[in-house]
């Protein structure tokens, strides 16, 4: 007998699934690709436990028969293509006839679908690929799938989905990549009967507008270019939008939603003089040329297209981007956006340096850097890479206030051998330097108020949360979907440390009370801030609780450049020395070196 079997067709329906459906995004994705080829121009997700338990997602698009509808859910089944001509020069979102059959094969399915002109419709019912049932229902044009239970027969595949927060950011994710090349089609969407998104149908900057914020609208430059056969429309954003994390940076080729890192590059390139590593600008370009000079046919979950001239494609997009970006000069930054913990006042060669690295009409100098560049932003290195225009402003007398309040809140006796009684010196208002039984040891001030703050942020988590301090006037912040529901993953840990946030209509907060000591006027940029710290910070297991601690200190440490009174770097170091780990901040950078009073003696050649 031979060892060799051909696969059931419900087993290499589940093997397919595997690289169709990753989670209850991707089979998101493929339902609402489904609904715009079918002309749809209503489009409302409903989802339910981060799309774990229920993905629905009902258009009005022109919907199938009978037959059609029980083909659907058949492995190579699609009315999108018929031969190999047609597969040369795709025009539709989908083409391979796999994703309902794939999706089909991993969870329970419900689909009703109305043919347009017909005023009834059927009802489809299938479980793990097995088809249950089809009868005749009432119902308007249009189709309505649900998928419930996703996984609920491949456990080692359900087992790995994330969190219902995390789950849905991702959906989210989706939803919003739709939304932006389809600004006319309207969406909505509902999360545990919950309507987080509704979408007019209207112009794309309205729709960044509505998926991001007002301040958007201003700070957005018009991309229309054309150069033969191929256009490139859409926005970008000026430095105003530049964020520090990745993700709000969107391309799409012929309606259909790219990751191309070549492309992507090519927009950073044109962005490079004017950004730093770690720093990301917006955009939404959506390039569109004869469909038989790109090949979508390239990864199953469609997201990777091959360039006919590819050489080309890249150059028209670097140079258009750089087009735009030419203007830049008028619309410089509003730096007010920028919290003071950014002042920082360099030596005088270094300001003229880095001001002309900003100012593209005075010589470039290039960075070297790539907005496409995978390594995390280092955020002390960061933060002093941001536009140094106000570094006139001093700081003086914030921190002496935050001071005070670190001491009230009362910390442990230093438990080191240092003493609390030797003198302490700042150098170049970044190093602390002070003497110690072996020696002398030299202290980053950031690095270690940021280990203060995270050791006890760590410890208002887990038993004795922090009371925050009311704030005069609470700040009404308007967030996008994303970090709204970012922050909703977060709250419980960020109400602990002592925010008091409360919801303020659609994706607005109102900030009412930050941790005592958190007085210097940033309150606003802070919750953004650690929003985007937060999402950039590491892909380790590491817990929410040390994420939100490790971003929230980071973000409320003193900086490099602030200038410390005597009482200031004293509060510092003594509670420092009464963390469990005051060598190493949560990042795993070291906070002090050590030289040791044998180390001098060798150098002075005493011994
Ligand atoms: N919402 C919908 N409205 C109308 N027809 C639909 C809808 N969803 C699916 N269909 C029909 O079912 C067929 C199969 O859909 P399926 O998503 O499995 O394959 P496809 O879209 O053709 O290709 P791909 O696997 O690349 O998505 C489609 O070709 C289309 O004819
Ligand atoms: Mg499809």
């Amino acid at each position: 007998m031979s060892k060799i079997k051909i696969l059931s067709d419900q087993l290499t329906n589940k093997i397919a699934a595997g690289e169709v459906v990753q989670r209850p995004a991707s089979l998101i994705k493929e339902l609402v690709e489904n609904s715009l080829d079918a002309g749809a121009t209503e489009i409302t997700v409903v989802v339910k436990n981060g799309g774990k338990s229920l993905c629905q997602v009902i258009d009005n698009g022109e919907g199938m028969n009978k037959d059609d509808l029980l083909l659907a859910f058949e492995r190579y089944a699609t009315s999108k293509i018929a031969t190999t001509e047609d597969l040369m020069a795709i025009r539709t979102l989908g083409f391979r006839g796999e994703a309902l059959a794939s999706i089909a094969a991993v969870s329970i399915v419900n689909a009703i679908s109305v043919e347009k002109g017909a005023d009834s419709g059927y009802e489809l019912r299938i479980e793990g690929g097995s088809f249950r049932e089809i009868k005749a229902v009432a119902g308007t044009v249009g189709t309505n799938i649900s998928v419930k239970n996703l996984f609920f027969n491949v456990p080692a595949r359900r087992k790995f989905l994330k969190s219902r927060e995390v789950e849905f950011r991702h959906i989210i994710d989706v939803i919003r990549k739709f939304s932006m090349i389809h600004p006319r089609v309207r969406f909505t969407l509902i999360h545990n009967d919950k309507e987080v998104l509704r979408l007019r149908p209207e112009e794309l900057l309205d729709r960044i507008v509505n998926l991001y914020s007002v301040e958007y609208r201003k700070n957005l430059i018009r991309i229309d270019e054309q150069r033969a056969g191929i256009t490139l429309s859409g926005y970008i954003g000026n430095l105003n939008l530049v964020r520090a994390r990745r993700g709000d940076q969107y391309l799409f080729v012929n309606n259909r939603y790219i990751s191309d890192r070549l492309m992507n590059y090519a927009v950073g390139k044109a962005y490079s003089n004017l950004v730093s590593r770690g720093e990301y600008p917006f955009y939404c370009l959506h390039l569109e040329m004869d469909p038989s000079a790109v090949d979508v046919n390239v990864h199953p979950t469609k997201m990777e297209v091959k360039f006919r001239e590819q050489n080309r494609v890249y150059r028209f997009l670097e140079e258009s981007v750089k087009a735009g970006l030419k203007d830049i000069l008028d619309v410089i930054p509003d730096l007010s956006k920028f919290s003071p913990e950014y002042y920082y006042a360099p030596a005088p060669f270094e300001r003229q340096q880095r001001e002309e690295k900003k100012n593209p009409e005075v010589g470039l100098i290039s960075t070297g850097s790539e907005i496409g560049d995978d390594k995390a932003p280092e955020s002390p290195d960061y933060q002093t890479e941001m536009p140094l225009h106000f570094s006139r402003r001093k700081p003086e007398g914030r921190w002496t206030e935050r001071a005070r309040r670190f001491v009230e809140q009362g910390f442990p006796e230093p438990k080191m051998e240092y003493r609390p009684d030797v003198p302490l010196y700042q150098l170049h208002n970044k190093y602390i330097i002070t003497q110690v039984k072996s020696g002398l040891v030299i202290i980053d001030q950031h690095v270690a108020h940021e280990r203060i703050l995270y050791d006890n942020a760590i410890k208002a988590m887990a038993k004795e949360p922090w009371r925050g301090q009311q704030l005069l006037f609470p700040q009404v912040i308007e967030l996008s979907v994303t970090d709204f529901s970012l922050l909703l993953e977060v709250l419980p840990f960020l109400e602990k440390i002592g925010f008091s946030i409360r919801e303020f209509g659609k994706n607005t907060i109102a900030l009412e009370a930050v941790p005592a000591g958190m007085t210097w006027g940033n309150e606003s940029t802070i919750i953004k801030e650690i929003l985007d710290h937060y999402q950039e910070f590491g892909t380790k297991d590491t817990s929410i609780q040390s994420k939100v601690a490790a971003s929230y200190s980071c973000k409320a440490a003193i900086k490099s450049g602030d200038k410390l009174t005597e009482e200031e770097m004293r509060n510092l170091v003594d509670n420092l020395f009464a963390t469990d780990d005051p060598y190493f901040c949560p990042h795993g950078r070291p906070i002090i070196v050590n030289l040791t009073l044998k180390e001098l003696d060798k150098r002075f050649e005493r011994t």
